[in-house]
């Protein structure tokens, strides 16, 4: 390894501990899941990838439910970005964080007809690392109706030999007949693919 990768890496544990050390102390006023203390942007190579994608779909409107605390949206070159999540907690850190910047919603999914009108369309909905607790029956419940109304949808996949911490390993077959698979894609040391679909509406 050169000298200038080995200066990288370590460049990205600091950065690391210390986007960490930041949020914990941000927790203390905001009182969110230590989660997303553990887990920012820095330490987690899933969330670039997420914004790679979902930024070469070029989105005007976007939209990530379960956002957290917006580290994936606040990064997505859209006009309009909306960021839902169902813990209050969260969104309030959210609009503090990227000060005003976006619209931060707390709701779930089913929220999304009152804020975005009937006739914009959603050209990029986003769902990742949390729709493994829903059952396939709920996530389709929550999904399907969008369908019409979005363009792409970028959702995680846990792999089915996966941790069995992830309740739900989803095969997205419910999808079968709405959207077509544009691309799957991973990150090393991840148990989940990263699937964009592209709905057939
Ligand atoms: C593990 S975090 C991931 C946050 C963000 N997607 C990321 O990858 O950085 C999962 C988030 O999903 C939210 N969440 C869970 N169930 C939800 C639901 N039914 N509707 C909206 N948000 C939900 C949680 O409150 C939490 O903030």
């Amino acid at each position: 390894m050169s000298h200038g990768s080995i200066a990288l890496q370590n460049w990205s544990r600091l950065r690391c501990r210390i986007d960490r050390l930041w949020l914990h102390a941000l927790r203390l006023f905001f009182r969110f899941d230590p989660w997303h203390a553990a887990a920012p942007y820095s330490c987690r190579p899933y969330k670039a990838l997420v914004v790679e994608l979902a930024n070469a779909l070029q989105p005007s409107l976007a939209v990530e439910i379960g956002c957290g605390l917006g580290e994936i949206i606040g990064r997505i070159n859209a006009a309009d970005r909306f960021g839902v999540d169902a813990d209050h907690r969260v969104i309030r850190a959210a609009r503090f964080l990227h000060c005003g910047r976006g619209f931060w919603i707390h709701g779930e999914g089913n929220c999304i007809d009152s804020l975005v009108a009937p006739e914009c369309k959603i050209d990029c909905l986003i769902m990742v690392n949390w729709i493994h607790s829903l059952s396939p029956e709920h996530l389709s419940d929550l999904v399907v109706p969008l369908l019409p109304r979005t363009r792409f949808l970028i959702v995680d996949a846990i792999d089915a030999d996966g941790p069995s911490s992830y309740r739900h390993k989803h095969d997205f077959e419910f999808l079968s007949k709405l959207a077509r698979m544009r691309s799957v894609s991973r990150v090393p040391g991840d148990p989940r693919r990263f699937i964009v679909f592209e709905t057939v509406n």
